[in-house]
């Protein structure tokens, strides 16, 4: 296999910061674009929809990161690590349910179809995956725990798997920023290059790069380690 690409910067730092950072436009976008979150609500119904994209955001695409990288920026033994890693993906998983039923609350609140989008059905694949891919890993990984075999013929699905789900978390969450700013152009909600639409844009070239990030630090060996070629007997 080729060579992983040597790293001379803080990857893992790196990663962090703009999860951080995503998640924080994502908030600013909510409550002070949009005017705020509200999980019931009588009149302005779009507050209940707003619960959607921070919870998913924050869940699949900030949280699944921190998860994924558990095992190499966590101290401590390989049971403390797989902890931390299952714990925040349950987080995960948690938060995306919730944000699915905002979501959904609000479309039959509205009377709006479910389902007709491109984005909705990334959405849902998305998340159905990502729980049948949580509950194998904790049967065969966890509890009750699988044969030494079927750990091992399972494991490289599921970093495949894992992988591939954050790959389609992104290109869900990109396909979702984009769906909602062209809403709201048409509707003459905001202008074409308002603030609000650049703020959008902006977030959706931050996800893009984190998800890049990621994959990079997925495959790299390990907190400040460098990964350097050391010749072909290696
Ligand atoms: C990985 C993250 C995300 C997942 C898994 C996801 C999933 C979904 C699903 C399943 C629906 C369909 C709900 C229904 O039909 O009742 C939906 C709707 C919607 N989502 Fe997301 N979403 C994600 C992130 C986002 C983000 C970041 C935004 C940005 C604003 C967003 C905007 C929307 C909009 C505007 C709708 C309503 C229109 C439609 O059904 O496509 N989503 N989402």
């Amino acid at each position: 296999m080729a060579a992983v690409p040597a790293v001379r910067f803080p990857l893992f730092g790196l990663v962090r910061l703009l999860g951080v950072a995503a998640a924080a436009v994502i908030l600013v976008w909510a409550v002070h674009f949009r005017g705020g979150m509200a999980l019931s609500a009588e009149k302005d119904k779009l507050l209940i929809f707003n619960v959607h994209p921070v919870l998913m955001l924050i869940g699949l695409v900030v949280l699944n990161a921190e998860a994924l990288l558990a095992y190499k920026t966590v101290p401590g033994t390989k049971k403390l690590k797989k902890l931390v890693h299952i714990t925040l993906q349950f987080l995960a998983m948690f938060l995306s349910l919730v944000g699915l039923w905002a979501v959904w609350k609000f479309h039959d609140e509205k009377e709006i179809d479910h389902l007709y989008t491109l984005h909705s059905w990334l959405g849902l694949s998305c998340i159905i995956i990502f729980s049948l891919q949580w509950a194998a890993g904790f049967l065969t990984f966890w509890y009750p725990g699988g044969s030494r075999s079927d750990r091992a013929s399972l494991l490289p699905w599921h970093v495949f798997l894992g992988v591939f789900l954050y790959v389609l978390a992104i290109a869900t969450s990109v396909t979702g920023l984009l769906e909602k700013s062209i809403f709201m152009q048409s509707a003459k909600m905001i202008g074409r290059f308002s603030t609000e639409a650049m703020l959008m844009n902006s977030l959706g070239m931050m996800l893009i790069l984190l998800g890049a990030l990621v994959i990079l630090a997925i495959f790299n060996p390990g907190a400040g380690k460098i990964n350097t070629y050391r010749g072909s007997s290696e």
